[in-house]
């Protein structure tokens, strides 16, 4: 008994990193917005972590007095609905788990929580996603309680997108069919492995603030938008069984040709839901004219992009593409010369362009519209932070002096 009591554990902490995540396959529309169950399956491509990442660290203390909330060193509101529904989730697991034995050895779920997540990019680049932020914030809970169930059901209810960074590599979200969501979960159709070429280029634009939250614009799509309908009806059940295909068989064509014919459907019931929602601006529909230039030229599809709910592009592209559509980007978006890198993450080669890659690509170059160009890969799922320095609470539950 006197062991026992020395085990209990006054303070314990778990710290995760989870992924950003990019659909080729469009989640957009619920058909139950408490337990975030969509209107459509969707499919996305895991980025690497060593780019984009949020970490989460998760405490709970018999001393703390209260739940409280830190992002990206800031005070947040831990009431914030969608919070509580991942914490009461996960804690559900744990009851169910221990079996109604609670021993003093393991961690009481009564006790007040910490919580402080932060993110490896700025937020102000508009890349800062909910995806990765209730994915990591789920399995950083789950480590503290002693959790190792499938979660993707758990993160789904934080944020929809968010059930797809649960996984590494290629994800599908299944919409399930049963009202209450235990068949909504993601599912790895292939690792990180498994496409080895594939790269990623976010082109970070300059100035932000997306006008209507995913949230609620997906809702008034729903709700006034008959092309949403059929494409979650008839076109998206299609797409999804041939984008399987065109990732299993690492077909490049066939996947850049679909994820941008998706994004831009995806764009059109914006442009359909009453009153329209715009996220493509004039930048975007630039970019997306010189992606259409560029594989023309080519011939074929080099480079595929995708639009989400704000105005960065994602490209998609081979290993072997990477450093000419960077200097085509360049050209097209001269970077203003303040000294801040233009290419970013993964080393980019240098490329020489011929004067008719120029002349049939390169039309009226736009200063200083690209910020940066992000260079990442598919990656892995969320991963446990072993090394305790990496904890973002220290031993009196409170963030961390950042550097
Ligand atoms: C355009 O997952 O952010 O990025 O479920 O309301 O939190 P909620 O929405 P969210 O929507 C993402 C929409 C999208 C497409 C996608 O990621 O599939």
């Amino acid at each position: 008994v006197v062991a026992a009591m020395a085990a209990e554990r006054a303070l314990a902490m778990a710290t995760c990193t989870a992924p950003v995540n990019i659909a080729v396959i469009k989640y957009w529309g619920k058909r139950d917005t408490d337990l975030i169950l969509p209107i459509n399956s969707s499919l996305s491509v895991t980025l690497h972590q060593d780019q984009l990442k949020t970490t989460t660290t998760a405490a709970a203390s018999r001393d703390f007095t209260e739940d409280r909330l830190w992002l990206n060193g800031k005070e947040a509101d831990v009431g914030n609905p969608r919070v509580q529904a991942c914490l009461r989730e996960v804690r559900r697991l744990a009851r169910k788990r221990r079996g109604g034995n609670e021993d003093v050895a393991t961690l009481s779920l009564s006790y007040k929580i910490h919580i402080a997540s932060e993110n490896n990019f700025p937020t102000a680049a508009g890349l800062a996603s909910s995806a990765a932020g209730y994915a990591c914030l789920v399995s950083a809970l789950a480590r503290l309680y002693g959790v190792e169930e499938e979660l993707s059901e758990v993160a789904r209810q934080g944020s929809g997108s968010a059930c797809r960074s649960m996984f590494g590599g290629f994800v599908q979200w299944q919409r399930g069919e049963r009202p209450d969501g235990t068949d909504s979960l993601a599912l790895q159709v292939a690792p990180e492995t498994h496409w080895p070429e594939l790269r990623v280029l976010v082109l970070v634009v300059s100035g932000d603030k997306k006008p209507v939250g995913s949230t609620a614009g997906m809702q008034t799509s729903v709700e006034t938008s008959p092309l949403l309908k059929h494409r979650a009806e008839v076109v998206v059940p299609e797409r999804l069984a041939q984008m399987m295909r065109h990732i299993r068989e690492r077909d490049f064509e066939g996947f850049g040709q679909l994820a941008m014919r998706d994004s831009n459907q995806f764009h059109a019931t914006c442009l359909d839901t009453f009153p329209p929602i715009f996220y493509l601006t004039d930048l975007s529909r630039h970019i997306i004219a010189l992606a259409h230039r560029y594989n023309a030229h080519h011939g074929h599809t080099k480079v595929a992009y995708t639009f989400d709910a704000g105005p960065n592009a994602v490209i998609f592209a081979l290993a072997d593409t990477v450093a000419e559509f960077v200097e085509v980007v360049r050209r097209s978006f001269p970077p203003a010369t303040n000294g801040d890198q233009f290419v970013r993450g993964l080393p980019v080669g240098s490329a020489a362009l011929s004067q008719e890659l120029v002349a049939a690509v390169v039309t009226e170059p736009v200063p200083g519209a690209v910020q940066y160009i992000l260079h990442t890969k598919p990656g892995p799922g969320p991963q446990l932070v072993d090394d305790p320095s990496q904890h973002l609470l220290g031993a009196d539950g409170l963030p961390r002096s950042r550097a």
